[in-house]
């Protein structure tokens, strides 16, 4: 007689209820398992961790002392009158945030938004057009999840080819099929829209522009802007512009134009279908803070305050204040510029007799064209010159027989004038000796 459940009187175990218990179990185990939303199956290595494989196991000269320019992580020390701000509210902890942030922040990104882009007060309001994020990275992956309708025939998110892979897999996991637009030399790194067939537009529930692009730092032209916003309006699709590096440009009396300061000119002065994705991680030197803001359509951004309120992503209240102090000072981030105007003309200046380089329009990156394979390169320049570089093909993906990344490297120049400098100078001994 059994007393419980697959105990038999004695004490030892029925084999049977055994045999059941552990079918029981593994099934449990294996649904488990195949739990999970199917676009985690799709998602590509991200390109830090390819980077890190690459180097594994390799040895590095270590007489020549580390330098980094794969991450696009500033450098330049973060001004204390931001961490001065942060320290004294971080009292603030004692109270909940709320997704919607306070007036206080939203209106002083309206205010920035206003003075940079040249817009008008009256389309900006603070209350409906601006809300605050912690960073633009999940900002950009989150809009993707709460505007995607996945009801409707498969939904194509559009992005730029090479990309921030943060589009990739946020169309992947909100289920839709990503389009990828190559940005190569012969289209001067812009997406040529005029590519794109007619169905994909009219499956297209979302694009996300890079302006200034990582890793090309190419700028946005006008005309293609206004072609984007008509194709918007006939096919009814979200434009996502990605502005984090907007601050970071060569040329101070022409700073690049964004989105909505085009929107406003060709006269959608409501910015239907636009949204822009702010950030002070590069301006400001503070990637750590995690603050950023997004900005544009009042309906979109209602739908987005409505998903995010459910995802708990509200902005700390002492970093509010420090952003808040971050994005009323541009004496900051001109001199952040100037830093970054030094280091790219050094750089280029050692760099060009034995490398194509260019400084871009925008962005701290340097994207050349190699005379062999990208991963090669990056591999054999840390192992001889200690110097670490991102493989341009670890951004892009094989698209209409090409991939835009191949045989190119990004360089990021992060780090301080005379680590650049030194890294440069390695780099050019280093393609002196190998080719
Ligand atoms: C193109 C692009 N967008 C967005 C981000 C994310 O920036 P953050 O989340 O720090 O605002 C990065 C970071 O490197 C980036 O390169």
């Amino acid at each position: 007689m059994q007393d419980n459940a697959g105990k038999c009187c004695d004490g030892s175990w029925d084999e049977g209820v055994d045999r059941i218990y552990l079918f029981v179990f593994f099934a449990i185990i294996n649904k488990s398992l195949d739990l999970m939303n199917s676009g985690l199956k799709n998602l590509h290595a991200y390109p830090f961790e390819r980077l890190r494989k690459l180097l594994e196991g390799t040895t590095v000269n270590s007489d020549k002392s580390a330098i980094s320019l794969a991450i696009g992580e500033p450098k330049h020390p973060t001004p204390e009158f931001i961490l001065n701000a942060l320290k004294s509210n971080l009292g603030d902890v004692a109270m909940y945030p709320t997704t919607y942030g306070s007036t206080e922040i939203r209106e002083a990104i309206a205010k920035w938004l206003c003075q940079r882009f040249n817009l008008p007060q009256t389309s900006v309001n603070s209350e409906k057009n601006v809300l605050p994020v912690n960073g633009t990275r999940e900002a950009l992956f989150a809009i993707t999840q709460t505007l995607i309708d996945k009801s409707s025939e498969t939904p194509i998110v559009v992005l730029p080819n090479p990309f921030y892979q943060i589009y990739e897999g946020a169309a992947l996991l909100a289920g839709a099929e990503p389009y990828y637009l190559n940005c190569t030399e012969d289209n001067n790194f812009i997406p040529d829209l005029s590519s794109v067939p007619r169905d994909i537009w009219q499956r297209c529930q979302l694009i996300y522009l890079c302006s200034p692009g990582n890793p090309t730092g190419a700028v946005i032209d006008s005309n293609s802007v206004k072609e984007l916003m008509a194709l918007a309006e006939k096919h009814d699709f979200v434009i996502a512009s990605d502005e984090c590096y907007s601050e970071i440009y060569h040329d101070e009396i022409h700073p690049p134009i964004g989105l909505l300061e085009y929107a406003n000119q060709l006269g959608n002065s409501e910015f239907k279908h636009c949204l822009v994705f702010h950030s002070l991680s590069k301006r400001s030197n503070i990637p750590g803070l995690r603050s950023g803001f997004v900005a544009g359509d009042s309906t979109l951004i209602e739908r987005f305050l409505k998903y995010r309120t459910y995802h708990g992503s509200a902005m700390p209240l002492h970093t509010q204040k420090a952003s808040i102090a971050a994005w009323g000072d541009e004496a900051h981030v001109k001199y952040n510029r100037a830093q970054y105007r030094e280091k790219f003309i050094l750089v280029c200046g050692i760099l060009k007799p034995v490398l194509e380089v260019t400084p871009p329009v925008a962005s701290f990156y340097l994207w050349p064209e190699l005379p062999c394979s990208d991963s090669d390169f990056a591999r054999n320049l840390y192992t001889s010159e200690n110097v670490k570089i991102l493989p341009g093909s670890y951004l892009s993906r094989y698209i209409g027989g090409i991939n835009p990344g191949r045989n190119r490297v990004r360089i990021a120049l992060v780090a301080e004038v005379q680590e650049c400098t030194e890294a440069a100078n390695r780099i050019k001994q280093f393609l002196q000796n190998s080719f």
